[in-house]
């Protein structure tokens, strides 16, 4: 029985059980069935949590473009890879087959070779949804530069953090960008931020939007008239098993974002593996995924996921309400799309407009739906049931983390019997433990915990670039010997995870993993701000969104307090990005603080949530008044 698809409930359990108890016999013979190596491992797993230390596939040489690529051109050479819809509905979608892709990518490597990208070097990608976007990774990946994506919607101080941490040698851009019926001067932004990074000796720009743009001397060049002059044959760089694929960062609880740094055969093994059985893909489907690249869930379930499996990857430009909010649904129908993955956020925001925006589409193509990054809530999950999938269409609710690569916890569409907002169970290969405050496991079920998992998979993440310790006390210190997730969950009573949210100072704002730290960092930087705190608050639409709670200096000087609230949020979408501004902000003469100066955050939020009767243990306030005042002045 071939390990790599499951078909149904039994197999599952018998996969699951035997990925347990032989967790390397299991994972050695997923890489050896489907996968083109260049050399075979010596050894399947080492592993330390401790220090922690984790390696698959040692000895093994391999490209990831090689298994994305070159082995399909025999079989697949003239099946759509990527199907590029563009903002504007009017214009032409793009079929790009796996040969016209290959070609792309060779031409776009041979180019950064020629512009002295070498094996190890940073590269950083700051483009719209264009084709030209996974053409960057996979070129990267062909001669085993790092790619580290930021996300096109962060702000000029963010990218320059971002392209600084990691030393990047280049940056590949657009002159701009649309959403919607606006564009966006991306270029500016990157000619911003470059003000700020030494490392940078190029910049590669992308015409997308025909804008007339700066372009620094000796620095900056259009990449199309190179790309039309390169060699379309570009021989893959060897890597080794543990050579860093990709950086890209997240959001912590505290100080600069993480750049995750992911490595290339464990990656490349998972993410093939749930790419298939998660959405259970099959010749000819046509899958579409609605996120970003420049976040892990396009890294893995656009571009790398669906290429290693020779699938058609939708890669699409706009926003769901753009010409109107039956957007998503037209695109549906005109591709025949059969896999839809998207985040609740979109779901509720569409499905407060009216039902004509998806009834008057053809959805019968539909065969799964997917949710990711936040959790579903009920009555989301519900219309998107009833509406999208008309309860033929199972909803795989997928848990996981830019950390773990790829999704860990997800039923298995016609395998694993649906739960709303239960994520339900585990992938083979996935031991997940819930752990109480005493760092004890809860064994057993109708048990609510901080969830953690107790034993390596392929895609998790290896370390934080330049600040292992970081990686150490951040993912392994707060249950020992096991990967703390930073959520929390509760197993009900046949063992279904459902997880319900952060259990740490990140907040999820529509999808988006905020830490507080940065964004308080942004607004203390005004100069009328003494000092402030956010937390999340439920919103309908967006899941959770952000209150600030801010003490200025000198209260008597401020006399327009919104126009100080808007200098505020323009701050932080200076700082960070308009993802990251505030929905309220309450001025306040105090912070409760504890007597050791900690900000007590879980009063805050439930302030901010309008829970006031039930405060909990306010014993080690330093200054209990402070607390009766915010209340009084709640927004
Ligand atoms: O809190 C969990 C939430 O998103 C966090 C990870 O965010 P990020 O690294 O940006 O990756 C998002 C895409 C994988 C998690 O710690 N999260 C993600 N998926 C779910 C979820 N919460 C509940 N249910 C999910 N399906």
């Amino acid at each position: 029985m071939s390990n790599y698809h499951i078909k149904t409930f039994e197999e599952y359990f018998h996969i699951y059980r035997k990925s347990v108890r032989e967790p390397e016999n299991f994972w050695e013979e997923v890489a050896e069935e489907h996968f083109v190596w260049r050399k075979r491992w010596d050894n399947v797993l080492r592993w330390d949590f401790s220090k922690p230390e984790i390696a698959w596939f040692e000895g093994a040489q391999l490209n990831i473009t090689e298994n994305c690529l070159d082995r399909h051109l025999r079989t697949r050479g003239d099946k759509t890879a990527i199907l590029f819809e563009p903002n504007n509905p009017n214009e032409p979608a793009q079929h790009i087959t796996y040969t016209e892709l290959y070609e792309r990518v060779c031409k776009m490597a041979n180019v950064l070779k020629a512009k002295g990208i070498k094996k190890g070097d940073r590269v950083c990608i700051y483009l719209p949804m264009i084709p030209e976007l996974s053409v960057a990774l996979l070129a990267c990946a062909r001669i085993g530069a790092i790619h580290s994506v930021v996300f096109a919607g962060f702000s000029s101080t963010a990218l320059s953090t971002r392209i600084n941490d990691s030393s990047c040698k280049m940056v590949i851009t657009s002159d701009g960008s649309y959403r919607g019926n606006k564009s966006i001067d991306l270029k500016g932004i990157v000619d911003e931020a470059l003000e700020q990074c030494p490392t940078v000796e190029s910049v590669l720009v992308v015409n997308r939007v025909g804008s007339s743009i700066h372009m620094e001397q000796g620095r900056d060049e259009w990449i199309q008239p190179l790309l039309d002059a390169a060699q379309p044959h570009c021989e893959p760089e060897v890597m080794e098993a543990e050579d860093p694929l990709f950086i890209l960062y997240t959001s912590g609880s505290t100080g600069k974002p993480k750049g995750m740094v992911h490595t290339t055969a464990g990656y490349m093994v998972f993410i093939a593996y749930t790419f298939k059985n998660i959405f259970q893909y099959r010749e000819p489907d046509i899958f579409w995924c609605t996120a970003d690249i420049g976040w892990i869930t396009g890294h893995s379930y656009i571009v790398y996921g669906p290429l290693l499996n020779g699938a058609t990857s939708v890669l699409f430009e706009g926003v769901p309400s753009y010409p109107d909010f039956g957007r998503f649904w037209e695109i549906v129908e005109k591709h025949s799309i059969t896999h839809f993955y998207t985040a609740p956020t979109a779901i509720r925001a569409l499905a407060k407009e009216d039902l004509n925006y998806v009834e008057k589409y053809n959805l019968s193509s539909l065969k799964v739906l997917g949710s990711v990054g936040e959790p579903i809530n009920e009555e989301a999950w519900h219309w998107y049931n009833d509406h999208v999938g008309k309860k033929k269409s199972p909803i795989v609710d997928t848990w996981w983390q830019t950390e773990t690569g790829g999704i860990l916890i997800s039923p298995i569409p016609y395998v694993t019997p649906t739960k709303p907002t239960y994520a339900t169970l585990p992938l083979p290969g996935i031991q997940p433990a819930l752990m109480d405050e005493n760092g004890q496991e809860i064994k057993g079920n109708q048990v609510d915990g901080r969830l953690c998992v107790k034993f390596p998979w392929p895609s998790m993440a290896r370390t934080i670039w330049g600040d292992h310790e970081r990686y150490r006390t951040t993912y392994f210190t707060a249950f020992e010997g096991k990967y703390f997730t930073g959520d929390g969950a509760l197993r009900d009573e046949v063992g279904y995870y459902r997880i319900t949210g952060r259990v740490d100072d990140v907040i999820i704002v529509s999808g988006h993993n905020l830490g507080t730290a940065p964004i308080e960092d942004a607004i203390n930087e005004h100069p009328a701000v003494a000092e402030s705190a956010i937390v999340g608050f439920p919103h309908d639409v967006k899941g959770n969104a952000l209150y600030g709670f801010v003490m200025l200096k000198d209260v008597g000087e401020v006399r327009d307090r919104d126009n100080l609230r808007k200098e505020i949020n323009q701050q932080i979408s200076d700082r960070i990005g308009p993802i990251a501004k505030l929905d309220k902000i309450q001025f306040v003469e105090g912070l409760p603080k504890t007597r050791s100066g900690k900000i007590m955050r879980r009063i805050l939020r439930k302030i901010a949530g309008n829970e006031t009767e039930n405060l909990g243990d306010t014993s080690t306030l330093l200054d209990p008044e402070v607390v009766q005042q915010i209340i009084k002045d709640r927004l």
